[in-house]
């Protein structure tokens, strides 16, 4: 299996999450009405899986090797555009936290309309125009090894993620 496969598998699960939203950003903008949890797990599912587990995958592992291998002028533009992205996307969902808590409809629907625009332009142009070329700069070997580290990576994870929320009930969070 190419370490890409998990990336794009991931990249249907998030593309799945992203049309809930815009579907929850329908039922907003007909009802008036904002619901919280709603909110709580849709920032929960952008910032431990789509971020976390998957802006990290590619950051740590696949955009890391990239910058050490001589990759064309093209994809090394590309990559720092997609990490660019990936800040973008910190930036609005911290903007949604920041929103949810003072209430005011019109930004949470902003801010979510902002994402559910965002993520299917950034997978796509992975998807399509990034991950298939790159795959070739690296050795069979070097591919498998690339998977090893991202099922190292996922390993890894469940446990940071609770281990935050018991530091974050603790104060040290
Ligand atoms: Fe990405
Ligand atoms: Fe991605």
């Amino acid at each position: 299996m190419m370490p890409i496969a998990p990336l794009m598998i991931e990249h249907r699960l998030i593309e799945r999450m992203i049309k809930v939203m815009r579907t929850e950003v329908e039922a907003i903008d007909k009802t008036g009405r904002l619901r919280p949890e709603f909110i709580d797990q849709a920032v929960d599912f952008i910032r431990i899986y789509a971020d976390r587990c998957h802006h990290g995958k590619e950051e740590d592992i696949l955009f890391e090797l990239l910058a050490r291998t001589a990759i064309s002028d093209q994809y090394r533009q590309t990559m720092e555009e997609l990490r660019e992205e990936h800040v973008r996307a910190r930036e609005m969902t911290a903007r949604l936290v920041a929103a949810k808590d003072r209430h005011p409809l019109g930004d949470v629907m902003t801010i979510m309309k902002g994402l559910v625009d965002f993520y299917p332009v950034h997978i796509e142009k992975e998807d399509r125009r990034f991950f298939i070329p790159c795959m070739a700069y690296f050795s069979s070997r070097e591919q498998d090894d690339m998977l090893e580290a991202f099922r190292e990576f996922d390993r890894r994870l469940i446990h940071e993620k609770y281990r935050s929320v018991v530091e974050k009930f603790e104060g040290k969070g």
